[in-house]
């Protein structure tokens, strides 16, 4: 019996060792350990023993029995091994390999623009408002000292929807809008950008187009003045186009405004030497600005004894266009992708 036992013992775990596939092994283990395997069927044949030769040839199969189930869970463990080795190579991901780019879009010149504006203006304390591009006739101009029938109207003409609404013609509108939310008793600094529409359409003009508008009032005794208006209008400048131009005052006039100002800035092309961009004269006009008329502070509810202030105004395509030396504004407003690609996110590439 003895022998028997220790035949099957090897006979066992030469098989073991042997074995190649899991399944194998689970067939060697049903058939040696298994509930009708061969120790079971030893076990079973105790009963055939003389009583004395029982708890050695019991002790022998218990000894067996474990060694048996101690190699087979090796091999378990050893296919399991070789099991998630192989997963892991068959699922190596190469992280070396180069993505597919994605092309990302760019921001428009304008929209660029009209951030930097923002956010300059930000810094020096203005509120960022916006205003309806649907303006009643009131608000884009007889809250601005342009009553009906004044003959200044005659150099915004716009798209009427009604007699009473029409198309923006300048971002110049807010500042009525900005006045009445104020009451007529809080300072004002605030800054609006928007879109604004006119007749108009040539090389540089659009039908629509974007605006920058800023206005600043304070109580008289505060001396909000000329020379802070300069003072504003070249850190816009500077910031915005080049540090290194300069601004020059000219009389004008706009309704709203009194004294108003032309604001020619130097010749970004040539430096203020003159050329063909700024026929010959080494300036460029870029701003409309002034002192707000004492009418428009009475009309929006502002005591112009005691309130006083000055506003500004600007188209930011001609920004854009003298920033990135764009030659026809039409540009802007085309969509080829051949120029707005030439905007492309390169800062963050
Ligand atoms: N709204 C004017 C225009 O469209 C520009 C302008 C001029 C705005 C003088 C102002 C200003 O605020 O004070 O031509």
């Amino acid at each position: 019996m003895k022998e028997k036992i220790e035949q099957m013992c090897n006979q066992a775990k030469e098989k073991i060792a042997e074995v190649k596939k899991s399944n194998e092994l689970q067939e060697l283990k049903i058939k040696y350990l298994g509930k009708k395997g061969e120790i079971t069927s030893i076990l079973r044949g105790m009963s055939e023993l003389k009583p004395e030769e029982r708890p050695a040839i019991g002790s022998l199969v218990n000894k067996v029995r474990d060694k048996l189930e101690e190699l087979i869970k090796e091999k378990e463990n050893e296919f399991k091994q070789k099991e998630i080795q192989e997963k892991l190579e068959k699922e190596k991901i190469d992280i070396t390999l180069p993505s597919t780019k994605i092309k990302r879009g760019s921001k428009h010149p304008i929209n660029r623009i009209i951030e930097e504006i923002e956010d300059l203006f930000v810094s020096m304390g203005y509120d960022v408002v916006a205003g309806p591009e649907l303006e009643t006739d009131e608000f884009c101009f007889e809250r601005l000292n342009l009553p009906k029938g004044h003959p200044a109207r005659d150099m915004q003409d716009s798209f009427y929807i009604t007699n009473e609404y029409l198309l923006r013609t300048q971002t110049s509108a807010v500042q009525a809008r900005t006045m009445l939310a104020k009451k007529g008793i809080e300072p004002i600094r605030m800054l609006c950008t928007g879109k604004t529409y006119r007749r108009e359409d040539d090389a540089t003009h659009s039908h629509q187009f974007n605006q920058v508008e800023g206005l600043v009032i304070d109580k008289k005794e505060n001396n909000v003045s000329l020379a802070d208006l300069k003072g504003t209008l070249e850190v816009f400048v500077r910031k915005l186009i080049g540090d290194n131009l300069d601004l020059r005052f000219r009389p004008s006039y706009f309704p709203f405004t009194e004294p108003s100002y032309e604001v020619d800035v130097t010749c970004f092309k040539c430096g203020g030497k003159g050329c063909a961009l700024c026929k010959k004269t080494g300036w460029i006009e870029v701003l409309g600005a002034g002192i707000v008329h004492p009418n428009v502070l009475k009309i929006n509810g502002y005591n112009p004894e005691e309130y006083g202030g000055f506003a500004f105004g600007t188209g930011i395509d001609r920004l854009a266009m003298f920033k990135y030396a764009i030659p026809d504004m039409r540009y802007l407003y085309a969509n080829d992708v051949r120029f707005l690609n030439q905007f492309d996110r390169r800062d963050i590439d």
